[in-house]
């Protein structure tokens, strides 16, 4: 599958992509922190839906947080953790991404 390329995503920023989770093609939010990127299943634990408000617009806080643009909902960008919203102590379903030739991939591709 072809890459997002890592330049293109803003140090601290946010791209969405889709790759192909246990079987099933899904929207995945990536988040660059550095030379790393992080990146989960597009789909908020409180109701099931987006976090963007529009495709790959992403919300983040001042405290740097990762806000799901439906209830707000904030995770935080290590393990995708909610820390605060309606669904404190879940978390987003982690996609394994590695970046290699300044391609960001599927960690398994
Ligand atoms: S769907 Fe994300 S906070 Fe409700």
């Amino acid at each position: 599958m072809a890459g997002i390329r890592l330049d293109v995503i803003e140090p601290g920023g946010f791209a969405e992509t889709e790759m192909v989770v246990d079987g099933v093609a899904e929207s995945v939010i990536l988040h660059r922190d550095g030379d790393v990127v992080r990146a989960w299943v597009n789909v908020c634990p409180h109701a099931g839906r987006r976090l963007d408000w529009a495709p790959g617009q992403f919300l983040k806080s001042r405290e740097g947080l990762l806000v799901c643009a439906v209830h707000g909902a904030s995770f935080e960008l290590i393990d995708g953790e909610c820390v605060a919203g309606p669904c404190r102590g879940q978390s987003l379903q982690r996609v394994e991404v590695v970046v290699r030739d300044g391609q960001v991939r599927q960690a398994d591709d």
